[in-house]
């Protein structure tokens, strides 16, 4: 949490007794600015409120110009519950399964699901690479822990989360599989686990790879600029779709041209276009590949969710370690 002032208030005991030192895995124990390791005396500093367990990287630049621009665009309010919408349907989670679980929210962004789920009554642990300050900050009244981390060096100890998920982050790092296959071992017994990733089956992605070759490469503020081409764009769109027979085929080959979001919402479209174009990663997935991983760490009750690629999985009840899968000589899933 963040006081209105970008303080450090510190931690809820139950989010403290679950993290772990990055360098010995030893206890942290909690200062007035920050936290230190009680076992080798690595020291994790509170910045602007936020304690960082890592830099920020410059792949993930991008995010950390449109977090500080959007920092609120995509929070549900009284009007709107978008968010909320999004978050059932790509995790397939329940409010009534989450109320008074510890959830962790991997890759929070500015916090728009993470506000759901303490919604929902869930105390939720949120960590991001870029901007964290931004979802502390959105998050300060909430039963809400937002910590800098890498997906690839959480500090948290193993077995420690009812719930987990990941939506729309994993394939923007530099291994989506690794990244996938470190989370399950976080799951308590029992716990569930969701990802949402891009699709490999959709055939519209294939401009935007090629145009993503230059945009990536762009400095944000001239990217983001360029994104807002699909304000006037989109109402060429509707004129378009109004014509008799050849109108919805013109649309269409102009959506293959330049695609761009369909947000109804013009903010939300210049943001989802700039949050498409912008990132250094973003890989694409199958439902055979997430399944295959998913299984390979030991997970149970795997679950299609819509829209694709969503996955659900379960940790089995037993204790039982989880088996270790090898992948770049990296070893995952094991505890
Ligand atoms: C498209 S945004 C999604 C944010 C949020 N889940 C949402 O849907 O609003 C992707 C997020 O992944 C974060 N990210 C990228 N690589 C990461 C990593 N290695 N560890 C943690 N977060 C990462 C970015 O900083 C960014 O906020």
């Amino acid at each position: 949490m963040q006081d209105v002032k970008g303080r450090w208030p510190g931690l809820a005991d139950e989010v403290l007794a679950i993290l772990r030192c990055l360098a010995c895995r030893g206890g942290l124990g909690q200062q007035i600015d920050g936290l230190v390791c009680a076992a080798c005396g690595t020291r994790y500093p509170a910045v602007n409120g936020v304690v960082r367990f890592a830099d920020e990287h410059n792949y993930a630049d991008s995010f950390g110009f449109q977090w500080k621009l959007y920092a609120r665009t995509q929070l549900d309010d009284a009007t709107s519950h978008r968010s909320e919408n999004a978050f059932r349907q790509r995790t397939g989670f329940r409010p009534e399964d989450q109320a008074g679980k510890l959830v962790l929210d991997v890759g929070c962004g500015m916090g728009r699901f993470a506000e759901v789920a303490t919604r929902w009554r869930a105390h939720v642990v949120g960590i991001d690479l870029m901007a964290s300050e931004v979802a502390a900050q959105n998050l300060s009244d909430r039963n809400a822990a937002i910590f800098q981390a890498d997906v690839f060096q959480l500090p948290f100890a193993t077995a420690s989360f009812d719930f987990i998920y990941s939506l729309g982050v994993l394939h923007h790092t530099p291994d989506c599989e690794q990244a996938v296959k470190v989370l399950p071992k976080l799951l308590k017994p029992g716990g569930r686990i969701a990802v949402w990733l891009y699709s490999s089956y959709n055939p519209w992605y294939r401009m935007s790879d090629l145009y993503r070759k230059f945009t990536r490469r762009m400095p944000p503020q001239v990217l983001h600029k360029l994104c807002y081409a699909v304000i006037p764009l989109y109402a060429v769109h509707q004129v378009l779709r109004k014509i008799p027979l050849l109108g919805k085929t013109a649309s269409g080959a102009l959506a293959w041209l330049v695609p761009m979001s369909f947000n109804t919402d013009a903010t939300w479209r210049v943001l989802d276009t700039f949050d498409w174009y912008a990132p250094w990663h973003q890989s694409k997935h199958t439902y055979e590949e997430v399944f295959r991983w998913f299984e390979s760490c030991g997970l149970e009750d795997l679950r299609v969710i819509e829209p694709p690629i969503a996955v659900q999985g379960r940790r089995p009840l037993g204790r039982e370690p989880l088996p270790a899968s090898e992948t770049s000589g990296v070893q995952q899933c094991a505890e």
